[in-house]
């Protein structure tokens, strides 16, 4: 995929030009920035639509159900916090919404109401709108990795993982965040119900901790450089230095390891002697184990590794060994 890099200023812009209510000059102000008052970011232009004159006062009087009003807990409902939409001098729920100076007049019989900028996966206000009001104040924290990424590539919208309107972000929780993810990403939660898995049903780790949500540069939108690095994470007792270091092993864990689950013990790709055979070819002593030959009371000189079955019995420092005589893995 390309990266596809925006500056703000043209990302509003084309804001702008798909969605007339909002225009330029009524970008919501940065939260990196200075927060202005509300009045100074009013548009100029005179067929413009104007932000209500009380704020979130006007909202409330039609719209304080308990969904709305959990806003307030949030970290954007703190008016302690200048940069949050809620403020000093910041535009509330307009700051999200768009300007509501329409919207909130008297509605002649027969006339539909003007419509607010909406949002998730059925809102009728295009993507690149809805995710435009958040950008202006996280623009700059997201910076180049979300345009690069495949969800802003593939319109998927910041609300389509985060709701606003409660007081726990379920994305944000490691119990709940794969629940949001699985609503798109069906065949990942066949994969973590297999019965070698990481323990994702026990919320022990959570898709964030293996991937950027927001886009990286990295294969997979991992959160690290490669899959090696991103498992080594937890399991760093796997990245050695090894005296004697098993080869697939640091090229790759997933050469043998489904990272998300498996029907195999080990959460591997294929079990015990099949995964090793996959790649050491049948000449030599591995194949000759598997001769008819190597049977008891034949001829054949390996007998034990037929009868032992899995290679990781004497192979079993598969991960690398330091011991001095473990070039063969076995101790
Ligand atoms: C006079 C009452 C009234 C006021 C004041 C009002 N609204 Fe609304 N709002 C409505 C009604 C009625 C609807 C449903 C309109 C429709 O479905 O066509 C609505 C719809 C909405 C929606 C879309 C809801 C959805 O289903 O997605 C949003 C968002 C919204 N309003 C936000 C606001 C904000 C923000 C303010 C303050 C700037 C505000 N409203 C002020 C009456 C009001
Ligand atoms: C007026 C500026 C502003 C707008 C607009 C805005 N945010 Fe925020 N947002 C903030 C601030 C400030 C914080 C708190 C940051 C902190 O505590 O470091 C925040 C925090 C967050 C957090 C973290 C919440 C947490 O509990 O840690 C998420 C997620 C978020 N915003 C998503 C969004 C989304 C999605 C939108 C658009 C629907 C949006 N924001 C619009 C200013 C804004
Ligand atoms: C695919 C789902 C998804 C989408 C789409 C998404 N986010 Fe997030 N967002 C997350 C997850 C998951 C986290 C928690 C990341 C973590 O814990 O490392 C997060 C964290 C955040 C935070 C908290 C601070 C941080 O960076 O960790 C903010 C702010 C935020 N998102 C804003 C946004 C905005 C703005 C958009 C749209 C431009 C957006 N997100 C789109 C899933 C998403
Ligand atoms: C940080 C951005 C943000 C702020 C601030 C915000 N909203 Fe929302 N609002 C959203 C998002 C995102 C949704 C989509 C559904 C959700 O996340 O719960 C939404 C959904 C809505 C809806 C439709 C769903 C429903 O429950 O009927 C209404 C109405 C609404 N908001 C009104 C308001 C009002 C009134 C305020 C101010 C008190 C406000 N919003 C403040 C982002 C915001
Ligand atoms: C609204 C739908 C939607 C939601 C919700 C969603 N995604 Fe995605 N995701 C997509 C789409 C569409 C793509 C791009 C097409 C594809 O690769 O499947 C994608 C791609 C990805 C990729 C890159 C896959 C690759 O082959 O490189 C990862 C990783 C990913 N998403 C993780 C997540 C995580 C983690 C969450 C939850 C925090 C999440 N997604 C939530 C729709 C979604
Ligand atoms: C332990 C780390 C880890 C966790 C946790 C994790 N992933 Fe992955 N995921 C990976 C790795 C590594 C790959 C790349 C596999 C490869 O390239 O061989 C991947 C690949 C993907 C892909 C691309 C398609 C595919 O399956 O190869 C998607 C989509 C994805 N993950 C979604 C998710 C979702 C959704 C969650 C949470 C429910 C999640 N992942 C949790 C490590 C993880
Ligand atoms: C956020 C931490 C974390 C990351 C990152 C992580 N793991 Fe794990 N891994 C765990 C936990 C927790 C367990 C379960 C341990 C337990 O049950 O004792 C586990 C277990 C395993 C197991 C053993 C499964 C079994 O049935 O014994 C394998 C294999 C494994 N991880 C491979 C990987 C690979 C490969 C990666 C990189 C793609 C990776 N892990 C990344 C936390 C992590
Ligand atoms: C050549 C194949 C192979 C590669 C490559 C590989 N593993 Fe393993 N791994 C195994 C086998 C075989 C087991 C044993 C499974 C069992 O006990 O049933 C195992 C077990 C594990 C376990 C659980 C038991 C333990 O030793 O802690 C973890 C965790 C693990 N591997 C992590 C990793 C990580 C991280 C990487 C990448 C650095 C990796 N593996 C690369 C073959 C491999
Ligand atoms: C993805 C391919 C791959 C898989 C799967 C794999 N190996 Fe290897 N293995 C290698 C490579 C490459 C070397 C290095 C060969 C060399 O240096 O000539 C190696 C080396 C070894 C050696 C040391 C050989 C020596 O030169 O002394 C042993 C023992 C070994 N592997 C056993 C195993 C076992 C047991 C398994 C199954 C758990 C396994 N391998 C799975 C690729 C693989
Ligand atoms: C009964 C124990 C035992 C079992 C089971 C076993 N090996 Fe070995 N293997 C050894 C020993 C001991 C050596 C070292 C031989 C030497 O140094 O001459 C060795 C050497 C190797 C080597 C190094 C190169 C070679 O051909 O000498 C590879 C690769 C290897 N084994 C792969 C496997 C694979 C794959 C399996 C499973 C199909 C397996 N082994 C099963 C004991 C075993």
């Amino acid at each position: 995929m390309k990266p596809k890099m925006h500056t703000l200023a043209y990302r509003l812009l084309a804001i702008a030009a798909l969605w007339p209510a909002v225009t330029l000059g009524q970008a919501p102000p940065a939260a990196e920035a200075k927060p202005e008052p509300a009045a100074a970011a009013k548009p100029a232009a005179a067929d413009a639509v104007e932000y209500s004159k009380k704020g979130a006062d006007t909202c409330l009087t039609c719209h304080d159900d308990e969904h709305v009003m959990s806003v307030f807990h949030t970290k954007h409902g703190q008016p302690s916090d200048a940069r949050s939409p809620f403020g000093k001098g910041q535009l509330q729920c307009e700051a999200c919404h768009g300007p509501g100076g329409n919207h909130t007049k008297k509605v002649k019989k027969g006339e539909s109401r003007p419509p607010m900028v909406q949002f998730g996966r059925k809102a009728v206000t295009p993507v690149a709108v809805q995710n435009g009001m958040c950008l202006g104040c996280h623009e700059k924290s997201m910076s180049a990795s979300w345009h690069a990424g495949p969800h802003d590539a593939n319109n998927v919208s910041c609300a389509s993982c985060h709701d606003s309107h409660v007081a726990k972000d379920p994305v944000l929780a490691a119990n709940t965040q794969a629940d949001v993810c699985y609503t798109c990403h069906v065949a990942q939660r066949g994969e973590f119900l297999k019965p070698y898995a990481h323990p994702m049903r026990q919320g022990k780790i959570a898709c964030s901790d293996c991937h950027q949500p927001h886009g990286s540069t990295s294969e997979a939108q991992l959160v690290k450089a490669t899959v090696n690095q991103t498992c080594y994470q937890c399991h760093a007792e796997k990245r050695g230095p090894f005296l004697w270091e098993h080869a697939p092993v640091p090229e790759d864990c997933s050469n043998c390891h489904a990272p998300h689950g498996s029907s195999n013990p080990g959460m591997l790709t294929a079990r015990g002697p099949l995964l090793c055979q996959s790649c050491h070819s049948q000449q030599g002593h591995p194949s000759l184990s598997y001769g008819p030959s190597g049977l008891p009371g034949r001829t054949g000189p390996t007998v034990s590794t037929l009868v032992l079955g899995n290679c990781m019995n004497c192979h079993s420092q598969v991960h690398g060994s330091n011991h001095p005589s473990g070039a063969s893995l076995t101790r």
